[in-house]
């Protein structure tokens, strides 16, 4: 077995690894046992997902020498509301998970979000391991500390900073991924080479042949990503500043994504809302109009949306309009002046939000039609 690459998210008494390659889950069993120093761990699981390889993660940490039990929560987003917290914390209670145990997240983003926040305010607070098992989740969701369960209200509106002991990415578990899913966490790798790193994006870019399968694989690709979000997340942990910036995409794409009530994926609407940040930015005059030609390209070409006809310009303008980012009389978007280079705007006018989403319902992808 090869071993895992190691990523070290530096953060003082918090400082973690994150373990990423194929056999990650076996090659962690070791640490896993040294971290559960009471022998007691409660998978918080992805039902699909523990259909697919719960056995695996037990028979692999088994034989390290921890007790295993796991804890079903339903597929997806669903997962993440406060009932199902209340449930998996009574189990929890029940099977007298004492303070020193461990608590595990298994699954996609939403299994790995409900489970850091069960071991946020569980007694308190319990020692929590995250294993992501979607792109997204390996790439972003499990790193850098941020839970939260949604309300009938909106998305992620309950949550805690809480950061793993450890985290491991078992690119495997990818095998069994739909290649919807895995372009969607594409979504994110691409968002974050573009905020963080243009070398990265460049040779992103440069790939010959079918991108998704040569580099959302890739070991070296995948931990690249994660020490970008690490770097960034150890500069401010707490969201004061810079951590700011891993919105680029979401501003629009969080609106585009309630208005389209479950029709796209989370990293489908940070594609597009990628697309209309670069619009805005190059409308005012803040980035060349090639770096917008250059996304769409890119995109288009790893099958990612970059247009929507179905889009309503005014409920997606409206809802981000009234959205919580939304600051001292205009609203707060993450701008860019081309690739390696973001920033937050505290005033983008309401006429700059609205053309950047008319311009996401143009046809076709080309990306110089006139808006007029
Ligand atoms: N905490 C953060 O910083 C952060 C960052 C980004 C996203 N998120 C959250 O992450 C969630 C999205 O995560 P996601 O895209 O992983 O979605 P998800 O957790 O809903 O998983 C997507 C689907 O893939 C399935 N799945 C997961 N792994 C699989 C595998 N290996 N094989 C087959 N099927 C598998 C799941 O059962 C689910 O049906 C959202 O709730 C979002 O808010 C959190
Ligand atoms: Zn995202």
């Amino acid at each position: 077995m090869i071993d895992p690459l190691r990523v070290r998210i530096a953060l003082g008494d918090r400082s973690h690894d994150v373990l990423v390659g194929r056999g990650a889950l076996s090659a962690a069993a070791g640490e896993i046992a040294a971290i559960a120093r009471t022998r007691e761990v409660a998978v918080i699981a992805d039902e699909h997902v523990d259909d697919l390889h719960g056995a695996q993660l037990t028979r692999s940490w088994e034989s390290a020498g921890v007790r295993t039990g796991t804890i079903r929560i339903p597929r997806g987003e669903s997962a993440k509301a406060l009932g199902i917290v209340e449930s998996v914390c009574r189990t929890l209670a029940a099977r007298r998970h004492e303070r020193e145990d461990l608590v595990v997240g298994f699954g996609g983003g939403a299994a790995t979000d409900t489970a850091a926040f069960v071991s946020a305010v569980f007694l308190r607070g319990v020692p929590y391991v995250a294993v992501p098992t979607s792109l997204l989740g390996m790439v972003d969701a499990a790193i850098g500390g941020k839970s939260a369960v949604d309300l009938p209200e909106g998305k992620n509106l309950v949550g805690a900073i809480r950061q793993p002991r450890l985290v491991v990415a078992d690119l495997a578990f990818l095998d069994t991924l739909p290649v919807r899913e895995i372009r969607a966490g594409f979504a994110e790798m691409i968002k974050i080479a573009w905020i963080a790193d243009a070398k990265l994006f460049t040779e992103l870019e440069e790939t010959s042949g079918e991108v998704l399968d040569e580099v959302a694989r890739d070991p070296s690709i995948v931990a690249r990503c994660v020490a970008l979000k690490g770097g960034i997340v150890a500069r401010d942990e707490l969201e004061q500043g810079e951590r700011a910036v891993l919105n680029f995409g979401h501003t629009w794409g969080h609106a585009i994504e309630t208005e389209a009530r479950g029709a796209l994926l989370h990293g489908e609407c940070v594609a597009l809302g990628m697309v209309a940040a670069v619009f805005c930015s190059a409308e005012l005059g803040q980035c060349p109009r090639s770096e917008l030609e250059r996304l769409v390209r890119f995109l288009e070409r790893v099958g990612l949306p970059t247009h929507r006809a179905e889009i309503d310009v005014d409920a997606v303008s409206t809802r981000m309009l009234s959205d919580k980012k939304r600051r001292h009389g205009g609203t707060r978007a993450v701008l860019t002046a081309g690739v390696g280079s973001v920033s937050v705007a505290d005033h983008v006018s309401e006429d700059a939000v609205r053309r950047a989403v008319t311009f996401l319902r143009r046809e076709g992808t080309r990306c110089d039609l006139s808006l007029e």
